[in-house]
């Protein structure tokens, strides 16, 4: 490899370990999606629904796949990579990412509508519903998480001028500080049904 080369790619790597905060977050949506799954499997089973789980659910995706993660990515990571990466970043971002997060608040939405559905007048039919929109959610986040780790967020990485960069990591780091206490609540509710769907089934 040519010296530039390498050492574009050693920077990339350096920089990499920057942005593990978003692909550790990955890991706890992962998680929480995996939850998801088997409390749907579970439904599929016994044609019920645990109502507060997916209150539960439907709150932690809210709270912290959305607004503490996707929004952060939006305003921190993918508002610089739209003004500055030209075609490539407005196709990854505007027309794949930010269509995504959209995608996945319309199908908590329908959960939602769903479950309250369910409440009125719980049938078998309710229950279906349920399991397809927490389904459609749960592919779409893993499509989507293995899509920002392999492409996007590599990317994002090496192309970025350095004082931008920069920028984006300070004002993550801002905001993980700001909102401690909100995410370690969250985390202990993912790691609460992550332990009853999942771990306890294994
Ligand atoms: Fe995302
Ligand atoms: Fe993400």
């Amino acid at each position: 490899m040519a010296v530039g080369g390498y050492i574009r790619k050693k920077k990339g790597v350096e920089r990499m370990k920057n942005i593990d905060l978003l692909v550790e977050e990955h890991d706890c949506i992962l998680k929480l999606v995996e939850s998801i799954e088997e409390a749907a499997f579970q439904m599929y089973e016994i044609h019920q629904v645990p109502v507060e789980d997916l209150r539960l659910i439907i709150d932690c995706i809210r709270t912290y796949a959305d607004n503490l993660h996707h929004q952060k990515e939006e305003r921190m990571l993918f508002e610089p990579m739209l003004e500055i990466l030209g075609d490539v970043g407005e196709k990854l971002v505007r027309y794949g990412m930010n269509v995504e997060h959209d995608l996945a608040r319309f199908y908590v939405r329908s959960l939602e509508e769903a479950l309250d559905a369910y409440e009125i007048n719980p049938t078998g039919k309710g229950v279906l519903q349920i399991i397809g929109h927490a389904m459609e959610y749960a592919n779409l986040l893993r499509r989507h998480v293995d899509k920002e780790n392999r492409v996007v967020f590599p990317f994002a990485v090496r192309e970025l001028p350095g004082d931008v960069y920069e920028k984006v990591l300070k004002n993550m780091n801002g905001f993980q500080t700001e909102n401690q206490t909100l995410i370690q609540e969250k985390l202990k509710q993912i790691c609460y049904l992550h332990q009853k769907y999942v771990e306890s089934q294994e």
